[in-house]
């Protein structure tokens, strides 16, 4: 409701600009109020002071209306101003009987801080997105064909056995090829899942987690962490795969960090290569961590086979690519030196507050 409208000669205060003020007046701290007070009521320059002096100057009707519509105000006002005044002083007197010290420091308070498993994946997530990789995820419950047998696993092969792979007792869903239903030992069936969704140039990286029927111990967990890496074209060779990794090494620990490749084995790629980086706690001297060799094996990778090329309907005189698996909980360990995978799963502060920042150090608190 207004008011009052402001009189019809210019330069007199329009009261309704008054009302939040008035609103605002209950919330107000103690020196808050008191400014307040001046600025509306202090004698010389207070604005329902300057409004009640102007009111001379009016023709008689206008300032009756007026004069009346500012005295209505100014109670309000007054009112207002006593009431809150009052409540701040009956707080303060609360206060003072529970014996709370305004004076003393606030208490610390905990924040939160990324999981370092988190932070490393989102960190080589980055390095990859840099140079045009996407990201493609798939599900843990997979089938033996997308898991094994797409991936040019033999049939008999010891991967596939109960021993090594957890296998679930539901059947698959209707449509899906091939077998037994088994959580994923590896990232590498969404390799399958993505190049038949579409058709290259592929070039992915694949976050998630994996499973196997390993025990726990210092360096292996029953669920763990990988990150794959798949780019498919037309003419890619050996050189790419190396020159991309090594960039990604270089992005990830250090621009000097140096690398090797190992030939090794999987079925799904051909030529098969294991990627060591220079330990990165004594630099290539040899030390307990790198078992004295002054290396550290980050990832398996390799040339796509052709065979899963043509699992996947794609040409293989065509079409070349690389691929690359690696597991973030590992490189954890590897960069902070962290001599337990377990570590990893506890929730222990002092542990985390190590590793949680940055570049490792710090903590996950409020200074
Ligand atoms: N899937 C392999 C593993 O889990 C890693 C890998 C991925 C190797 C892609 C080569 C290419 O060990």
């Amino acid at each position: 409701m207004s008011v009052s409208s402001a009189p019809v000669s210019t330069g007199y205060p329009n009261l309704d600009a008054l009302l939040p003020r008035l609103e605002a007046i209950s919330a107000l701290t103690a020196e808050a109020l008191e400014a307040e007070q001046i600025a509306i009521l202090g004698r010389k320059s207070g604005l329902l002071t300057a409004a009640l002096k102007s009111l001379a100057a009016l023709p008689v009707e206008e300032r009756k209306r007026y004069g009346a519509a500012v005295n209505q105000l100014k109670v309000r006002f007054e009112t207002a101003f006593a009431g809150r005044a009052e409540a701040l002083e009956a707080d303060r007197r609360v206060r003072e009987a529970a014996g709370v010290d305004l004076s003393m420091p606030g208490r610390r308070r905990w924040v939160g801080a990324e999981h370092p498993v988190t932070k490393v994946v989102d960190e080589i997530l980055g390095i990859f997105r840099e140079l045009g990789f996407a990201i493609a995820t798939g599900p843990e419950v997979e089938t033996e064909w997308y898991n094994f047998l797409a991936l040019n696993f033999p049939a008999d092969h010891p991967a596939m056995d109960m021993h090594d792979t957890l296998y679930l007792d539901a059947p698959p869903a209707a449509g899906e090829p091939g077998g037994k239903l088994l959580l994923r030992t590896h990232t590498s069936p969404v390799q399958i899942r993505t190049l038949l969704a579409s058709p290259p140039p592929v070039r992915v990286v694949i976050p998630g987690m994996v499973y196997r029927n390993d025990a726990m111990d210092a360096s292996h967990l029953p669920a763990f962490s990988q990150i794959e890496g798949l780019a498919v074209d037309e003419g890619i060779s050996f050189v790419d795969l190396k020159a991309t990794l090594t960039h990604f090494a270089h992005r990830f620990f250090s621009p000097t960090t140096r690398t090797r490749f190992r030939p090794s084995f999987f079925p799904f790629t051909e030529p098969s290569a294991e990627m060591d980086v220079e330990c990165q706690l004594c630099h290539g001297n040899g030390c307990p961590a790198c078992k004295g060799t002054g290396w550290m094996e980050i990832l398996g990778c390799g040339m796509v086979h052709p065979a899963v090329l043509e699992n996947c309907n794609l040409d293989s005189e065509k079409f070349t690519g690389w691929a690359f698996g690696m597991g973030p909980h590992r490189i954890v360990l590897l960069r902070y030196g962290v001599p337990d995978i377990r570590l990893l799963l506890g929730g222990d502060m002092r542990f985390l507050e190590q590793v949680g920042q940055p570049g490792g150090g710090g903590g996950g608190r409020d200074a």
